[in-house]
């Protein structure tokens, strides 16, 4: 089937179905497109909760799909490429989780909506990187646990009255950025500004003009009066930006700050998800119970 063919056939079996295409700023050009609706963790967890379509299929990786099925247990969930994992949520686990929080036994535990749906279980509230500063300021204790992101969370500290203990993990893509990659493109394009991911290191974050969450780069894109950026996340957000601000100049921070997981659904994977109902995702109901507390404190702050 050629392309045209596989696109007119998903368009197809989504109406037959009644489904709908969520997918996240870092997937593919074809998957972004096809898509009824793009955006970052916040946003397609806000959407799955709101939406009246019985069927999801969900272009992401697999914690989110997850998250999506724990706010819409009644929709079936679909995620077209069941390997598609995020290697930095499975840097924590559930009982690792339970035994660090037992050494500090004042704390309150914030979980990143990159974790699996058990370690979350084990969490007081989640956040995602574009509200996790908001979300640490509003828990009633002076310390707090920060799962599994290192680099999220020494960015949170800056901001916070409390102390904040990072879990020691990260995300492979954003870690691999280097402050000289920040100067090697600013003596390049020197009237560009500097906007990064909080998942990047300190060090990056501390040369950028500003740190945004891949939904809050889209929204400043749009106001923006600055006709050079440098974007110092994964490089599909590149092709958001392009498409929504063809006038704007936008240049990868890195070109190989590439999630492989996210790469892995294309068009072929949605269609047959939608031709055999696979991957169906489901939390047996005893973690949803408490992971679904977490997430929902965080949608109500
Ligand atoms: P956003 O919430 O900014 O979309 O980030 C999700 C993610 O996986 C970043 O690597
Ligand atoms: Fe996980 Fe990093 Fe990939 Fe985001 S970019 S899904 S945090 S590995």
């Amino acid at each position: 089937m050629n392309k045209e063919e596989l696109i007119s056939r998903i368009k197809q079996l989504k109406k037959e179905k009644n489904a709908i295409i969520l997918a996240h700023n870092y997937q593919i050009a074809d998957v972004q497109d096809i898509a009824d609706f793009v955006g970052d963790s916040l946003e397609l967890s806000r959407k799955a909760a709101s939406l009246k379509e019985p069927m999801i299929v969900f272009c992401g990786v697999f914690f989110m799909a997850e998250t999506a099925k724990m706010l819409a247990p009644e929709k079936t969930v679909l995620l077209p490429e069941i390997d598609a994992g995020c290697p930095m949520a499975d840097m924590a686990t559930a009982p690792e989780v339970k035994a660090w929080k037992k050494n500090y036994p004042e704390a309150e535990v914030v979980c990143y909506i990159n974790t699996n749906a058990e370690v979350k279980a084990e969490c007081d509230i989640c956040c995602t990187s574009s509200n996790a500063a908001k979300i640490v300021d509003s828990i009633d204790c002076d310390t707090v646990l920060f799962v599994p992101d290192k680099n999220l969370a020494a960015y949170v500290s800056r901001f916070a009255q409390k102390r904040v203990i990072p879990w020691e993990g990260y995300c492979y893509v954003h870690d691999k950025i280097m402050k000289e990659d920040v100067l090697k493109k600013r003596a390049l394009y020197p009237d560009a500004e500097v906007w990064v991911h909080p998942e990047c290191r300190p060090e990056v974050i501390d040369l950028a003009d500003k740190v945004l969450s891949t939904g809050k780069m889209v929204l400043e894109a749009r106001v923006t009066s600055k006709k050079h950026i440098i974007i110092g996340t994964e490089i599909g957000m590149i092709y958001r930006l392009k498409k929504e601000n063809p006038d704007t100049n936008f240049y990868p921070l890195k070109e190989t700050a590439l999630c492989s997981n996210m790469k892995k659904i294309d068009l072929r994977s949605i269609l047959k998800a939608l031709e055999e109902n696979r991957y169906k995702i489901e939390v047996p109901s005893e973690i949803r119970q408490k992971a679904l507390g977490t997430i929902e404190k965080m949608l109500v702050v």
